[in-house]
């Protein structure tokens, strides 16, 4: 299979390239390096990938490179190039938001319409969900998005069923629900946590710590999705992934003392603005449609993402 991934040197999207690659598919990876964090830690992440044949890095920015020669031949297009984070989606960074996740979706779905693609998958978010109270979330709650990241996340996400239902574009759309393990961005929870616990130092804690999350280990997310684009009935479709369980960051800072061995202090912060209370999946259509089934428990996940930290 020929693939295209977007935001390939991300956390994310550099461990789909990995899993790839080591099934024997050829990957053409994009990625504009943008400055949310350091460009090395980019490149870092693909040092597998680099070493295969099969792989071509394409450092080249959604907005405005020519798409057309990139897509000749692609079979799948993996979308997971954005602007990740809701509490710095705020104020005058919202430009960067409305354009690497929106303008470059749209940019992208142009250049893909009329092309004999299998499947177009892409990465929402659970954080389109907001604070709706029905939990578990199903894919058909009513979407409350409540940060401009989450807001761009779900235009990105109509904009792709658009696509689907004007043009026939063969799009499906996943849900991510927290996503941790090796490589994680240095802005998430659980990698300031593990830095902060190697450097002796207390824990940045937003809120109160009673918020629950869902969280999901990254080998996961990659299995949901490429079964995304292994599934004729996934055409169409929107899923969640996530985790199977939530907990509450209490109880994960307590589970970071166990592993790591260190006496944990948590340093209490107001809560942000765009940060929900609660997520929670429910992924009974991705169980069926998709046979995802998340394997990685929490106390594992963290285990190796402690061992991977560099
Ligand atoms: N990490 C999570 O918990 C999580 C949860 C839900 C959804 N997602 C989504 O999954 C995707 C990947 O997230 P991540 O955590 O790996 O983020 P990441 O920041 O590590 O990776 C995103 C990559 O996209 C690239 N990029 C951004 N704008 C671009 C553009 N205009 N052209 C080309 N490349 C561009 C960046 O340089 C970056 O390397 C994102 O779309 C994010 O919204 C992530």
């Amino acid at each position: 299979m020929k693939c295209l991934v977007t935001g390939c040197a991300g956390f994310i999207g550099s461990h789909l390239t990995d899993a790839l690659l080591a099934q024997g598919h050829e990957v053409t990876g994009i990625d504009a390096f943008t400055p949310t964090y350091d460009r090395a830690i980019k490149l870092h992440n693909l040092a597998q990938a680099r070493d295969f044949a099969a792989f071509r890095l394409v450092a080249a920015d959604l907005v405005e490179a020519d798409l057309a020669p990139l897509l000749a031949d692609v079979e799948v297009v993996f979308h997971l190039a954005g602007e990740p984070g809701v509490r710095q989606s705020w104020g005058e960074r919202f430009s960067a938001y409305s354009r690497n996740n929106l303008q470059a979706t749209a940019r992208l779905l142009d250049a893909c319409q009329g092309r004999p693609l299998r499947r177009f998958v892409f990465s929402g978010s659970s954080s389109i969900y907001g604070d709706a109270p029905d939990l578990p979330w199903r894919e058909n709650t009513c979407p409350q998005p409540r940060s401009p990241y989450a807001i761009t996340k779900l235009a990105a996400e109509h904009l792709c069923r658009a696509f689907h239902l004007d043009f026939g574009l063969p799009a499906t759309i996943l849900r991510y629900f927290t996503v941790y393990g090796p490589r994680q961005r240095p802005d998430m929870a659980f990698h300031r946590f593990l830095r902060a616990i190697r450097a002796g130092e207390s824990l940045p804690l937003f809120g109160d710590g009673q918020q629950t999350r869902d969280f999901t280990f990254v080998d996961d997310i990659v299995a949901g999705t490429l079964a995304a684009a292994g599934t004729d009935e996934a055409v169409g479709q929107t899923f969640n992934l996530g985790g199977g369980s939530r907990v509450t960051l209490n109880d994960v800072l307590t589970l970071l003392g166990q592993i790591t061995g260190a006496t944990v202090q948590a340093a209490p912060r107001s809560q942000q603005a765009g940060d929900v209370r609660h997520t929670w999946a429910e992924i009974g259509a991705a169980q069926r449609t998709l046979g995802y089934q998340p394997r990685v428990p929490l106390a594992v996940g963290l285990q190796r993402q402690w061992a991977a930290m560099p």
